[in-house]
């Protein structure tokens, strides 16, 4: 069976781009990345999707009086694409309970930083600013709760003395283009299993 990938983002979509190349390289199997949908107009992630084919909506939060009605419009919307797995990459804002209870385990995202440290914005630069030796990304199932979900992968990489934010977040980034599409891999052919907040292998 053919899972259908729903993906939100926010800005250049590096994420959204190393999905589809392990779409296209054959790495990612029955897997189809059916819509990206993205909060900011000008995302290069939507010329992304666009240039590899696939459908790319702008909806504009301001459009809606209130966050249910701009979330409505996004559970319409990956719905009307029989989405089943639904992926943040770089979407930058929180997702509130309605997505969340629609898609419930359905939904990973990928965070630049060894979770549970290192929440919400800049993981980067909070672990350079907290002098942490090793930093890092993980993948999640997302929950209500700010990057609090059931941790998939993690991978960690060292934090040198001459980092700077920016070397930091793409020697994370490397990372994060690894283990993004490892995680989807894994649910895609049903290899993950959920035991309260811990998340299983299934070896099959
Ligand atoms: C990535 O580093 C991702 O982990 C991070 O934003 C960047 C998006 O880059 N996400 C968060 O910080 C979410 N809290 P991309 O648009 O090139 O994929």
């Amino acid at each position: 069976m053919t899972t259908n990938i729903g993906v939100l983002v926010s800005g250049r979509g590096s994420n959204l781009q190393s999905i589809i190349d392990h779409v296209e390289s054959g790495y990612l199997k029955k897997v189809k990345l059916s819509v990206v949908i993205s909060d900011v107009k000008d995302a290069f992630a939507l010329e992304r999707a666009k240039m590899h084919g696939i459908d790319a909506v702008f909806i504009d939060p301001r459009a809606y009086a209130s966050k249910m009605g701009f979330e409505e419009k996004i559970i319409t919307t990956l719905k009307s694409y029989n989405v089943d797995l639904v992926l943040l990459a770089g979407y930058m804002r929180i997702l509130g309970s309605e997505v969340i209870q629609t898609y419930r385990e359905r939904i990973m995202n990928i965070h630049p930083a060894l979770l549970p440290s290192f929440k919400g914005l800049h993981g980067p630069r909070q672990a350079l600013e907290y002098g942490v030796k090793v930093a890092g990304c993980t993948v999640h199932f997302v929950d209500e709760g700010m990057d609090s979900g059931p941790i998939i992968l993690q991978s960690c990489v060292p934090v040198k003395d001459n980092d700077t934010e920016s070397t930091l977040a793409s020697r994370i980034l490397e990372q994060e283009h690894r283990i993004f599409p490892e995680a989807v891999k894994l649910f895609t052919e049903g290899k993950l299993k959920l035991d309260g907040r811990i998340v299983l292998r299934r070896e099959n």
